[in-house]
């Protein structure tokens, strides 16, 4: 089946990269001219994606405002033709895809934001990218290396990338074995969240990308429902349940991946993309190479 629809969760807290996202949603923060939520948005359809949903909260109004015409803006940039090349960008970020937005009304983890999603996708696969992961590859986009595994296999794949063995307790760790044929495709039995150094299985944590399979939204409810008010049901519980029953995939995403939840992530990306930006890519280059000589 072919996956069409996305869901984006940008409904967290934000708490890393506070005071920043006190009223300005860190999906929000910007890289070089874009806030790192467009990169997504751009990303997901440049994959084939038609239909995306947003997760949104209270205070994230910025994000629904962002993809929205401005019609005032638009009509005073149109009628200048030297900002054309501005009232182009503006214009685009209305028509990038057909995008829906909805509340997560308590801020109860990923898991939760995503079931929020259940009535839009229905009884189909979908996409989620994750709204603090930005992720370049501009020829062959990460959510379309991924759509186009599940459109061949039909199971459930988690985009996974090696992390530094200290930083892997962070995040979660992952029992795979490779798929014969399928270059950096794994076939995936089990998940540990927040594992011991002991528990380590292989150098691979889940990174801002997954493809559900439509079952997931039963599972994540199912969940929900099975866990005590004052626990977190997470999302990679569902991925333990596929990856027991032989259906779920990993799969080592080729795409440079920038974390916007925290602060190093956030100058990285924007030191990276403004090195490679055409307005401000050489200027920018020749800053920092003078720049470094004064350390
Ligand atoms: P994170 O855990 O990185 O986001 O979730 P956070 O909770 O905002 O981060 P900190 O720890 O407070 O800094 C990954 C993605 O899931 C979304 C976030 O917006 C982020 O894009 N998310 C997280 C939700 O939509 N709802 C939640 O309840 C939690």
């Amino acid at each position: 089946m072919k996956v069409r629809k996305a869901i984006i969760p940008a409904a967290g807290l934000g708490t890393r990269v506070l005071p920043a996202s006190k009223s300005v949603p860190k999906e929000m923060l910007n890289i070089v001219d874009k806030p790192a939520i467009q990169y997504i948005v751009e990303e997901a359809a440049a994959s084939g994606i038609e239909d995306i949903l947003i997760i949104t909260n209270r205070g994230k109004g910025a994000i629904e405002d962002h993809f929205d015409h401005s019609f005032e803006l638009e009509t005073q940039l149109a009628k200048n033709p030297a900002k054309a090349a501005l009232y182009e960008s503006v214009k685009k970020c209305s028509e990038i895809a057909n995008i829906y937005f909805i509340r997560q009304k308590e801020t109860k983890g990923l898991a939760h934001a995503i079931l929020a999603g259940k009535s839009f996708v229905g009884n189909e696969p979908c996409a989620v990218l994750y709204g603090d992961d930005v992720i370049i590859n501009y020829e062959n986009p990460v959510t379309a290396q991924m759509c186009r595994l599940y459109e061949k296999y039909g199971k459930g794949i988690v985009g996974v990338k090696a992390v530094p063995e200290e930083l892997i307790p962070l995040y979660c760790t992952l029992d795979v074995s490779p798929v014969e044929g399928e270059e950096r495709l794994m076939n995936c039995y089990k998940i540990i969240e927040k594992p011991k150094p002991e528990q380590i299985m292989s150098p691979y944590s889940i990174l801002g990308r997954v493809i559900l399979p439509p079952e997931a939204f039963g599972m994540i409810e199912e969940g929900i429902n099975n866990t005590p008010a004052d626990k977190e049901f997470l999302l990679t519980d569902i991925f333990t349940d596929l990856g027991k029953n032989g259906n779920l995939f990993a799969y080592d995403f080729d795409g440079k991946r920038y974390d916007m939840g925290n602060k190093l992530g956030i100058m990285k990306a924007n030191c990276e993309i403004a090195l490679s930006h055409p307005e401000i890519g050489a200027a920018f280059g020749e800053y920092l190479k003078e720049l470094v000589k004064t350390f």
